[in-house]
C-alpha cells in the first residue's frame, strides 16, 4: 500500500484543508504515516501569514531534498498559501518539488498522483464552494465546516485576500446537509470556518445560518472563527444570546488600540466602535469569553499608539490573545509604508503586550475557581493517561480525572478546583 505524510502549518483553515487532502488520498487507497521517511508522497500544507511561518516551511523543505535524492520515486507536494503566493517560483527554489497546489485547487491532488511530470495548479476556482471532497476527520467529536472561503477586506498588513482569493459563501443547504451528516456520525461540536464568518451571505445571513444549524439534532455545540468587528451585528449578538448551542465565546481581532493605526490597517472601525460592540456583547451575554489578535509595531506606530494598545488590553480584559510582531508581507500595502518600526522596538512592545495580557488571563481564570462549568470531553491530554481533557463553552481547556463511565463526546458538569493561565483543573459533580 502506498503511504502519505502531511505536515500542516498555520491556521484551522489549513488544518481542515489537510483533512480534505487526506480524504482524497485515503479514497485513492493510500495510507497515512506519521513518518515522512516511509512515505511515497509528502505534502507540505503551508502558511504565509508571517515571515516566520514561511521560513519554518522552507527550512523543512530543504531537509527533504536528501530524501528525494535517495529515493527519487517519492513525490513532494507544496500546498496552501505559500504555494498560491509563489506558484512556479517554488520549482525554481526547490526543483525536487513535484507539484504545487494552490488554496483553491485541492481537488486536483488526485490528478497529480499518477503523473510523472511537474504539476502546477494555482488558478482561481469559481466552483470552489460546490466542490465536494471526501474529508478525513481527525476528531470523532469535533468537526470543522467551511462556510465561506477567501476575504475581501484587504487589511493593509494581510496576505490572505491574495492567497485565498475573494469571498465566496457556500449555500446554506450544502452546509446544513454536511452538519446533519456529521451529527449522524456522532459529531457533537461544529466549528464553522471562514476568514470573516460574519460576512457570510447566501439566501441567509450568518445569524440566520446559526439558527438553522442550531436546529440540527445531535449537535450540542456550535463555534465559529473568525469574526470581523466591523460586521458584528446586533442580530449576531442576539443569536449568541438566544441560541442554546452557540457557545459563549467570540474571537474578535482588535489588532491595535490606536484608532490612528486601525485606520492605517484599513480595519474600518475605531477603537471606540470596537469598545461599544464589546459593551453591547457583554450586556447581552455577560459571561461571554472574548479573545483577540494584536499586532505590535505596525508601521508608524509611536510609543503613544503602543500605550493605547496597552490601555485597551487593560480596559477590555480579553480572556486571551494571540499577539504578533508586524511582519512585512510581499504585495501588501503595509509592507511599502514609510515609518517601519525597528525590530528591537517591535520585540519590546510585543513583550510588554504579552506581560500585561498574561496577568489579565490568569486573573480572569482565577475568578472561575469554585464555579460550575459544562465541558465537552475531547480526549486525553498529552502524556496524561489518567486524565480527560475538555473545553468549557467559553473555550477554556479543562483537565479532569478520568472515570470509567466517562467517554469522549460526553458533556459533563464540573466544579473548577484550580485555575492556571493556560488551563483549568476540575472535578465531576
Ligand atoms: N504581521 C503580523 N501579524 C499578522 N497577522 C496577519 N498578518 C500579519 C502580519 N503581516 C495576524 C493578525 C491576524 C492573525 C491571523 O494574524 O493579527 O488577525
Ligand atoms: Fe486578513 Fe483582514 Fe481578511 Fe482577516 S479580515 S484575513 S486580517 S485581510
Amino acid at each position: 500500500m502506498k503511504k502519505y505524510h502531511i505536515t500542516t502549518f498555520g491556521c484551522q483553515m489549513n488544518f481542515h484543508d489537510s483533512e480534505k487532502m487526506a480524504g482524497i488520498l485515503d479514497a485513492e487507497g493510500y495510507q497515512e504515516t506519521a513518518n515522512p521517511i516511509d512515505a511515497d508522497i509528502i505534502i507540505f500544507n503551508t502558511c504565509s501569514i508571517r515571515q516566520k511561518a514561511e521560513q519554518k516551511f522552507f527550512s523543512q523543505l530543504g531537509k527533504i531534498k536528501s530524501l528525494k535524492k535517495k529515493r527519487p520515486s517519492i513525490k513532494i507536494a507544496v500546498a496552501g498559501c505559500i504555494a498560491q503566493h509563489y506558484g512556479s517560483k517554488i520549482f525554481e527554489k526547490a526543483p525536487y518539488v513535484d507539484f504545487v497546489l494552490g488554496t483553491q485547487n485541492l481537488h486536483l491532488l488526485k490528478d497529480f498522483l499518477n503523473k510523472d511530470f511537474y504539476g502546477l495548479a494555482i488558478d482561481e476556482n469559481p466552483s470552489l464552494t460546490d466542490t465536494d471532497l471526501p474529508i478525513k476527520r481527525y476528531s470523532p467529536i469535533i468537526a470543522y465546516v467551511n462556510i465561506m472561503y477567501g476575504c475581501n477586506n484587504f487589511c493593509s498588513y494581510c496576505v490572505v485576500p491574495y492567497t485565498r482569493g475573494p469571498e465566496k459563501s457556500r449555500t446554506h443547504t450544502s452546509i446544513i446537509n454536511e452538519v446533519k451528516e456529521l451529527a449522524s456520525r456522532g459529531i457533537k461540536e461544529v466549528i464553522l470556518l471562514g476568514q470573516n464568518v460574519n460576512s457570510y451571505r447566501s439566501e441567509l445571513n450568518f445569524p440566520q445560518l446559526l439558527v438553522k444549524i442550531n436546529e440540527v439534532k445531535g449537535i450540542e455545540r456550535i463555534r465559529f472563527i473568525t469574526s470581523h468587528p466591523k460586521d458584528l451585528s446586533d442580530e449576531l449578538i442576539l443569536a449568541i444570546k438566544d441560541l442554546d448551542k452557540v457557545c459563549e465565546h467570540i474571537h474578535l481581532p482588535l489588532q491595535s488600540g490606536s484608532s490612528k493605526i486601525l485606520r492605517l490597517m484599513n480595519r474600518e472601525y475605531t477603537y471606540y466602535d470596537y469598545l461599544s460592540k464589546i459593551q453591547k456583547l457583554r450586556k447581552e451575554v455577560p459571561d461571554i469569553a472574548i479573545t483577540s489578535d494584536i499586532i505590535a509595531g505596525f508601521p508608524q506606530e509611536t510609543e503613544e499608539d503602543h500605550l493605547q494598545t496597552i490601555r485597551a488590553l487593560k480596559e477590555i480584559e480579553f480572556d486571551g490573545i494571540f499577539s504578533f510582531k508586524f511582519s512585512k508581507r510581499e504585495g501588501t500595502v503595509a509592507s511599502q509604508m514609510s515609518g517601519q518600526v525597528d525590530e528591537e522596538v517591535k520585540s519590546r512592545r510585543l513583550y510588554e503586550i504579552i506581560e500585561i495580557q498574561n496577568e489579565i488571563t490568569e486573573r480572569k481564570n482565577k475568578k472561575l475557581e469554585g464555579t460550575y462549568q459544562e465541558i465537552l470531553l475531547e480526549g486525553l491530554p498529552k502524556k496524561e493517561i489518567e486524565k480527560f481533557m475538555g473545553r468549557t463553552r467559553t473555550n477554556k481547556i479543562c483537565i479532569i480525572p478520568k472515570k470509567d463511565d466517562l467517554k469522549e463526546g460526553d458533556v459533563v458538569k464540573i466544579l473548577i478546583t484550580k485555575a492556571n493561565r493556560h488551563s483549568l483543573l476540575g472535578s465531576i459533580v
